[in-house]
């Protein structure tokens, strides 16, 4: 096995596995070693079944059914959800259309968010539907120490644009978090899903959350990743967010996505 580090602010490329095969416990250590190192790890070239992918993903944790409603062309595994714009006789095969999404992180609007994600591409458009992740942990080293120590104060709420996918206590969590395996801290705030922080004035916390959108976006923290059919990407949603290019409708883009959950975000102080 290979493992080969982007030039950007995050990732690797790992050569030479299967990753529709049974892997050994030690070839799972290095895997599992390599994303909590580079945060975002990827396979090029590989042919899954649902099955297989499923299966890959138990070395990761435990891949939920997911929790949003099924496409109703979504023929796919349970643990399985297919992000596409693609309908087949009139009924669409997955989610999240071809627009722009905003940087997130999967499911921060949920009390126990995403933690790993993992996706598999089936067909991607020639142009456009690129996705982009940030580096939190760096986005967190690199605070001005002003908006550091009040960030490490601070709690936000995160919402989901449509209310059905909300949870009845909205989601509150830390604005910074440890990681619970490297015990790094990264921030946890997105345009997407961070709606205010608690306790603040609205004034106040849309100037906060501006400031601290502004800077956990930048470019310095971004990397690209341009999809090939066969790709196979791991990230790890406790310290990165991500976001994806629009694409032209006319194009068809399929992936499914495996997702594992984590524990509630928290901070050691
Ligand atoms: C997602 O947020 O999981 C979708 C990513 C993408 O469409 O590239």
């Amino acid at each position: 096995m290979e493992i080969i580090p982007t030039e950007g602010a995050l990732g690797a490329e790992i050569r030479g596995v299967d990753v529709a095969a049974p892997l050994e416990p030690k070839q799972v250590a290095i895997l599992r070693g390599a994303i909590l190192e580079y945060l975002l790890i990827f396979f090029r070239d590989q042919r899954l079944t649902d099955e297989a992918q499923v299966r890959f993903s138990r070395y990761f944790g435990h891949p939920e059914p997911h929790v949003r409603q099924r496409s109703e062309g979504d023929s796919s595994a349970r643990e399985i959800f297919v992000v596409s714009n693609v309908s087949e006789n009139g009924k669409p095969l997955g989610a999240l259309g071809h627009g722009e999404l905003t940087f997130h992180s999967d499911l921060s609007y949920l009390p126990r968010p995403g933690s790993l994600s993992i996706v598999y591409a089936v067909e991607v458009p020639l142009d456009g539907g690129d996705t982009q992740w940030a580096n939190a942990y760096a986005a967190y080293d690199a605070l001005p120490p002003d908006l550091r120590e009040r960030a490490l104060e601070l709690k936000a709420v995160h919402r989901h644009g449509e209310d059905a996918q909300n949870p009845d206590v909205p989601a509150s969590h830390p604005i910074v978090r440890t990681h619970p395996e490297t015990k790094r801290r990264a921030t946890y705030v997105s345009p997407q899903f961070t709606r205010h922080i608690e306790g603040l004035p609205r004034e106040e916390s849309d100037a906060v959350l501006e400031s601290l959108l502004r800077h956990v976006t930048r470019p310095e923290f971004v990397w690209t990743h341009k999809w090939r059919p066969g790709d196979v990407v791991i990230w790890d949603n406790r310290c990165t967010m991500h976001r994806r290019e629009p694409f032209l409708p006319s194009e068809r883009r399929i992936l499914k996505r495996t997702q594992m959950f984590g524990d509630a975000p928290f901070l050691e102080l």
